[in-house]
């Protein structure tokens, strides 16, 4: 009689447990809460596991197989509800972090910034272009030149100051003419280019240039050339003054007023400056002159067959003449073009 009560009372808590661990398993929300839930429920020190610590004291083997196959189907049962809460809260908690991990695909790039070529780069490609439109050719040449080329060549004499040290940077000492300098004019590229090529030649060449200066509004240690050559039958100093004023007035505007005022250098004979009138003043561009005949036997060139002009001019200048780059008072200065602020090079896009 006393064991089908004891039974009775224990079938009963056994439902209560049941009845209590639904509702504490279905309240989870997470999966951290279910592993504690679980635990609470069927781990050590649970209702479950103190039942059946309890079984021992049951004295009727009757009763206390039926007492652990009760206090085992509400364990299973537990553990049923316990594996299916787990597969439904992870299928959510998946998808929330799919969710907050999505990319939207229809969003904007963020786009980098557009860089753009340098204002020196831009204008040695214009003064090029203006060029190649009257039928020149492009050349380049190198920058470590020798003392043969760079000088000698070009008919400058040994005694000329621009030889020296104080002005020219000098990369190895070597025999007489053979010493290695950086070149200081683009000028060497006229000898270089007449040796490989035959008359008529008509040649723009663009390129860096150094000499022992120091920056200041007007000078840097390195800057910009473009020279010209062109060696042709029965050129004149009439070819050199209306193909410079032509450039003149495609680089700086139509109505460009030139004039070309007497000069010297040891390559062009005669020489001279050409000045443009600009914004109220005339400024000097480039110097110029017509071929030496002493350049035309260093190459080879018949001097009674052939003769020519030449013209080197700084993009520098041209640029800082044409956009206003001043400093603060309005002068001149060639100092913005040198500093890599993009607020001030990003003017000239
Ligand atoms: N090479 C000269 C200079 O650097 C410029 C020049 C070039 C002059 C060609 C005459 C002819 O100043």
């Amino acid at each position: 009689m006393s064991a089908i009560t004891n039974l009775a009372a224990s079938m009963d808590s056994m439902h209560q447990i049941f009845i209590k661990a639904a509702a504490d398993i279905g309240d989870t929300t997470s999966l951290e809460q279910l592993d504690a839930v679980d635990a609470a429920l069927l781990g050590r020190g649970s209702s479950i596991s103190e039942s059946r610590r309890g079984l021992g004291a049951i004295k009727d083997p009757e009763e206390r197989r039926n007492t652990g196959r009760a206090i085992n189907d509400v364990a299973n049962q537990i553990k049923d509800l316990v594996a299916s809460r787990r597969a439904t809260l992870a299928a959510t908690e998946e998808a929330t972090a799919l969710a907050a991990d999505s990319v939207d695909v229809t969003l904007p790039g963020r786009m980098p910034p557009r860089g753009t070529q340098h204002l020196i780069t831009q204008t040695i490609a214009e003064i090029v272009d203006i060029f190649v439109s009257l039928g020149y050719t492009m050349a380049t040449g190198p920058e470590a030149e020798t003392e043969f080329y760079n000088f000698t060549a070009l008919n400058i004499p040994r005694t000329h100051p621009s030889r020296l040290e104080s002005d020219t940077l000098y990369l190895d000492y070597g025999d007489e003419d053979d010493e290695v300098l950086l070149r200081t004019h683009t000028s060497p590229m006229q000898a270089r280019y007449m040796e490989i090529h035959d008359p008529p030649v008509y040649v723009v060449v663009p390129g860096k240039v150094f000499r022992a200066d120091a920056t200041d509004s007007t000078h840097s240690p390195v800057f910009h050339q473009v020279e010209g050559l062109a060696v042709d039958e029965n050129i004149t100093f009439a070819d050199l003054k209306g193909t410079l004023a032509t450039f003149a007035r495609e680089f700086f505007g139509k109505g460009t007023k030139v004039k070309f005022i007497p000069h010297y250098f040891p390559f062009t004979e005669p020489s001279a400056e050409m000045h443009a009138y600009s914004n109220g003043r005339w400024i000097e561009l480039m110097g110029c002159g017509m071929v030496n005949p002493a350049v035309f036997e260093h190459v080879g060139y018949d001097p009674d067959k052939v003769t020519g002009f030449a013209f080197g001019m700084g993009p520098e200048r041209l640029a800082i003449i044409r956009h206003g780059i001043t400093d603060a008072h309005g002068n001149n200065d060639l100092r913005p073009l040198l500093d890599p602020d993009e607020r001030i090079l990003g003017q000239y896009l």
